[in-house]
C-alpha cells in the first residue's frame, strides 16, 4: 500500500525550501557560461533515438541532488515496485494499477488477486491481432458482402484522446483504413462523421471501460440508428459493431455480439488505456505489427522506469524538475510543444493524462493538502503556438516551463520545411532562456543606423529577460516503439509526481459531481415546466434555454 507521507514534512522539502532562496536568483546564462560541461552533465539518451536535455532549468547539481532525496525520502522506489507488483495501489477504487501489464513484453507474470494476469492480457492480444488482419485484408464482409473501408471509433476521454493521438502521430504508418473519432455527445460530431459514410462499409468500434457513459451510448445508439436505418436486421450489427470495454453484460444488452467485444480489465485506468484492447482503433490505423512496436517501446521506457537508478531516471527527472517549478518557482502551468504536426494531439492527451491523475486536493490520509499538486497542462504544436501564444511565454508575467519535442527525420522531406521547423525548435529554446539584453538591442539599433537617443523609448520594449526553462526532447522519427517510449515517458513522470505529491493519481471522482446534476437536469429540459430548484443562476440559465425553444 502506497504510505501515506506528507512531501512538506520531508527533510528534502525543507532542505530545497532553503535552497530556493539562494537558487531563485539563478541566470541561465550564468549557468552557462560557467560550466562548459553543463549538457553533457544534463542530459541524457535513452535507447539510440531519443536525447533529452534539461540543461537548460533552473537548476544546479545541488538543486537535483536534493530534489533525488525528496524522492527517495517520499519513498517513490517502494511505490514504482508495488504499482508493477500489482499492489492494489488505487486505494479508493481498490485496484490494482498495471497498465505495464499490457506491454509487458517480457512476459512476465503479473499477479492480481492471485491470479497472472499476462495470459489474459496476450489473448486479447490475440484477438486483436486476428480481428485487425480480417478487417485489413479485406477477409471481413459487411452484411452486402463488402469490405470494411472506415473505421469509427465511438468512445471518450482515455477511450479517445489516446488512440486518437496515437493515430494521428502515426499517419505514415497507415493502413488502407479511414478512420473516424466521434467523442462529443454534441450530435453535430456524429452527424458530421456519418454524413460521408457508407453503412455497407463502416464499421463502429464502441470505446468504454464502463460502457455507460453518457457521451459514448448516446453515440453508440446514434450510430446503431443509422445503420439500421439502412440495414434494417438487426442480425446485420454483428458484422459492423465491436466493443471495446471491461463490461460483458452492458455490452451483449446494447445488442453487440460478445465474440465482437474486446476485453480488459479494472486494473486498466482509462486514461492510461491505449495499450489495452481500446487500442483496437490504433491496430486498426497501423496494422497489429506496429501496434506491437508502439507496446515494445513503452515496455522498454517502463523497464527503465522500473530499473534505473533515480539519477539516471528520465520520468523521474522530468518529475521532479516539474516538481520544482510547482512547489518551489510557483508555476501553475506546463506546456508541451511538439514540432510535429503528427503530434498536434499529444498535448491534449497528456492534458487528461496529467490533470485526471494529479488534479487532486486530498492526500493520502484523506486530509487537504497544505502545498500545490498537479500543474494545468497545455499546448499546442510549433510553429504554431509561435504565431499565437508564445508571446506570454517570452514576455509574460507568469512563469511557464515548456517541453520541446522534435523529430530530427521528417516523414515528409519537402524542400526545406523541415530544417525550417527545426531552426525554430532551436532557436525557441535558445531565445527563452538567454532571451536579450538591453545592450543586445541598442547595439541593433545602432547597426542599423538610429542613435540611442531616437530609440531609448522603444528600447525597454524588446527586451527579453529569459532565463526562462526548457526541456528538449529531441527523437530520431516518430516511428510507433518511439512514441510508445515517449508516451510511457510523461505516464511514469505523472505517477512520480502522484507519489510525491502523496495524493491517489487514479481515480477521478472530481468528474462525478458534473455527471450527477446533469443527469438531475435533463429531465427538466424536456418538460414546459419553469424550473425553481436550483440556485437562481442555474433557474435562470434553464428557463432563458426552454424559452428560445418553445
Ligand atoms: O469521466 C471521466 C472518465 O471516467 C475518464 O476517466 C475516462 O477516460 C472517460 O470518462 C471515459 O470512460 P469510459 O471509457 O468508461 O467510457
Amino acid at each position: 500500500m502506497l504510505k501515506n507521507i506528507n512531501p512538506t514534512h520531508t527533510q528534502a522539502w525543507k532542505d530545497l525550501t532553503a535552497h530556493y532562496e539562494d537558487a531563485q536568483d539563478l541566470q541561465l546564462s550564468d549557468l552557462f557560461a560557467n560550466d562548459s560541461e553543463r549538457f553533457a552533465k544534463f542530459s541524457a539518451t535513452f535507447g539510440s533515438d531519443i536525447l533529452l536535455d534539461y540543461s537548460k532549468n533552473l537548476i544546479t547539481e545541488e538543486t537535483l541532488t536534493k530534489l533525488f532525496a525528496l524522492a527517495e525520502q517520499t519513498e517513490l522506489k517502494a511505490a514504482i515496485a508495488e504499482m508493477f507488483s500489482g499492489e492494489k495501489i488505487n486505494k479508493t477504487e481498490d485496484r490494482a494499477v498495471l497498465h505495464s501489464a499490457l506491454r509487458n513484453r517480457s512476459n512476465t507474470s503479473v499477479v492480481v488477486d492471485g491470479e497472472d494476469v499476462m495470459p489474459k492480457v496476450n489473448a486479447v492480444l490475440e484477438k486483436m491481432k486476428a480481428f485487425t488482419a480480417r478487417i485489413v485484408d479485406g477477409d471481413w464482409k459487411g452484411y452486402t458482402g463488402q469490405e470494411i473501408t472506415d473505421v469509427v471509433n465511438i468512445g471518450i476521454g482515455g477511450s479517445d484522446l489516446g488512440p486518437y493521438m496515437v493515430s494521428e502521430a502515426l499517419v505514415p504508418y497507415k493502413t488502407r483504413l479511414n478512420m473516424h473519432f466521434v467523442s462529443n455527445v454534441d450530435g453535430t460530431h456524429i452527424a458530421e462523421t456519418l454524413k460521408d459514410l457508407n453503412p455497407e462499409t463502416t464499421l463502429f468500434l464502441i470505446a468504454s471501460k464502463t460502457f455507460t457513459t453518457q457521451e459514448t451510448m448516446t453515440n453508440a445508439h446514434s450510430a446503431r440508428d443509422w445503420f439500421l436505418a439502412t440495414a434494417q436486421d438487426q442480425a446485420h450489427v454483428a458484422k459492423h459493431f465491436a466493443a471495446l470495454s471491461t463490461n460483458a453484460g452492458s455490452v451483449s444488452e446494447f445488442g453487440i455480439d460478445t465474440d465482437n467485444m474486446f476485453e480488459f480489465w479494472d486494473w486498466v485506468g482509462g486514461r492510461y488505456s491505449l495499450c489495452s484492447a481500446i487500442g483496437l482503433s490504433i491496430c486498426l490505423s497501423i496494422g497489429f505489427d506496429n501496434f506491437v512496436e508502439l507496446l515494445d517501446g513503452a515496455h522498454e521506457m517502463d523497464l527503465h522506469f522500473a530499473q534505473a537508478p533515480l539519477e539516471e531516471n528520465l520520468p523521474v527527472i522530468l518529475a521532479l524538475i516539474g516538481i520544482w517549478y510547482n512547489n518551489f518557482h510557483g508555476a501553475e502551468s506546463e506546456a508541451i510543444l511538439p514540432y510535429d504536426q503528427y503530434l498536434h494531439r499529444f498535448a491534449a492527451y497528456f492534458q487528461q493524462g496529467n490533470m485526471e491523475s494529479n488534479g487532486k486536493c486530498v492526500d493520502r490520509g484523506g486530509n487537504p493538502v497544505d502545498y500545490q499538486t498537479g500543474p494545468i497542462i497545455w499546448g499546442e504544436p510549433g510553429t504554431n503556438g509561435q504565431h499565437a501564444f508564445y508571446q506570454l511565454i517570452h514576455q509574460g508575467t507568469k512563469l511557464i516551463p515548456c517541453d520541446f519535442i522534435a523529430p530530427s527525420i521528417s516523414h515528409n522531406p519537402l524542400t526545406d520545411h523541415h530544417p525550417k521547423l527545426m531552426a525554430n525548435f532551436f532557436a525557441q529554446t535558445e531565445a527563452l532562456a538567454f532571451g536579450k539584453t538591453k545592450e543586445q538591442v541598442e547595439a541593433e539599433f545602432v547597426a542599423a543606423g538610429k542613435t540611442l537617443d531616437e530609440v531609448k523609448d522603444l528600447v525597454p520594449f524588446k527586451v527579453f529577460d529569459g532565463n526562462r526553462p526548457t526541456n528538449s526532447i529531441l527523437i530520431k522519427q516518430v516511428t510507433p516503439k518511439v512514441l510508445g517510449s515517449l508516451m510511457a515517458l510523461y505516464e511514469q513522470k505523472i505517477f512520480t509526481q502522484g507519489v510525491i505529491w502523496n495524493i491517489f493519481s487514479f481515480d477521478q471522482w472530481g468528474v462525478e459531481l458534473g455527471k450527477q446534476l446533469a443527469n438531475q437536469i435533463l429531465p427538466e429540459l424536456n418538460n414546459a415546466d419553469s424550473i425553481t430548484g436550483h440556485d437562481s443562476s442555474t433557474n435562470g440559465l434553464i428557463n432563458a434555454f426552454k424559452q428560445w425553444r418553445k
